[in-house]
């Protein structure tokens, strides 16, 4: 199966600290360390260890080593001839963690602010080809859209991963197979905490399916018709980071080897929760042996 991720490419600093700051605080860490990470990447690295091809359409800094970051994208075994080189630096991520796992991030972009959609076109035979398109809002909104149209007129189903939040045009929706939000980012899309009703929402605008990740209480499917409520796995949660990426490639990966949705967002949980249990971005994403391990110890 064949996954085409277009995304955001960055290099993490991470600081762990006791508590979060408050505004206007200074707190300091207990541990510091830098790693890639990205939004775009992460799902790529995430569904190439679950056991898909995957390719990744995303741009790094041409001087600041932004290539080793592509080495390794290259190691893991993604194909990169969907990377764009720019003048810009490579994006950054400034991430804090708690002692209970929680984050915040604030992202630069940099050189994904330059992944534009004349690159897309360029590279639209990896779309053609592909069985799923994986999309994240880590680049700009104008390219993601090109890509999901895009990938609508090859037919290939689109995986809209709407993180971080922001407006949508309403023209979009009904090109999106599956949207992803948290539940932070439904009510951004929506105006509405509610999950159920704002996921209605979205299947009124024109969404096939609606997966709305819940963290520590799992995830909620609808499709208009049916709802489905997944349960999360109990794992002991060091890092959040990167957890809601895997769980999209998962999602991606599990409907591409035809598991049915009730199975595909169990699997998802389970790669989801075993990316908590390490720190870091891309170093938590677990490989299918350590996934189909817990999920035989679960019982599935
Ligand atoms: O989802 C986690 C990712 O968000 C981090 O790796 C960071 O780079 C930001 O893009």
């Amino acid at each position: 199966m064949k996954i085409a991720v277009i995304g955001s490419i960055n290099r993490d600093y991470t600081a762990q600290v006791k508590k979060l700051p408050e505004k206007g605080e200074t707190v300091i860490a207990s541990n510091y360390n830098i790693s890639l990470g990205g939004k775009g990447a992460n799902q790529a690295v995430a569904a190439k260890r679950l056991g898909a091809d995957v390719y990744m359409i995303g741009a790094v800094g041409n001087f600041d080593n932004g290539e080793d970051i592509v080495k390794k994208l290259k190691e893991e075994g993604i194909d990169i001839s969907g990377i764009l080189y720019t003048d810009e630096v490579t994006g950054n991520a400034m991430i804090t963690i708690d002692e209970s796992g929680f984050n915040t991030i604030v992202v630069y972009p940099g050189a994904n602010s330059k992944l534009d959609s004349f690159w897309i076109e360029r590279h639209s035979k990896i779309i053609e080809e592909a069985d799923f398109v994986i999309l994240q809002l880590e680049i700009p909104l104008e390219t993601v859209e090109t890509a999901v149209k895009l990938s609508k007129k090859y037919n290939v189903k689109v995986i809209l991963n709407p993180a971080p939040a922001c407006q949508l045009p309403d023209d979009l929706y009904r090109y999106i197979d599956i949207i992803t939000p948290n539940e932070v980012e439904l009510a951004h899309l929506t105006g509405t905490t509610d999950v159920k009703k704002g996921a209605m929402k979205l299947v009124e605008k024109g969404v096939k399916k609606v997966i709305v990740t819940l963290g520590e209480k799992g995830s909620y499917y609808t499709d208009g018709y049916e709802e489905i409520f997944s349960e999360a796995i109990s794992v002991n949660s060091i890092d959040s980071t990167a957890a809601g990426d895997s769980f999209n490639a998962a999602l991606a990966v599990a409907l591409g080897e035809d598991m049915d949705i009730k199975s595909t967002l169990r699997f998802a949980n389970i790669v989801g929760a075993l990316t908590t249990t390490k720190i870091g971005a891309q170093d938590s994403l677990p490989y299918r042996e350590e996934v189909e391990k817990l999920r035989i110890k679960l019982g599935e």
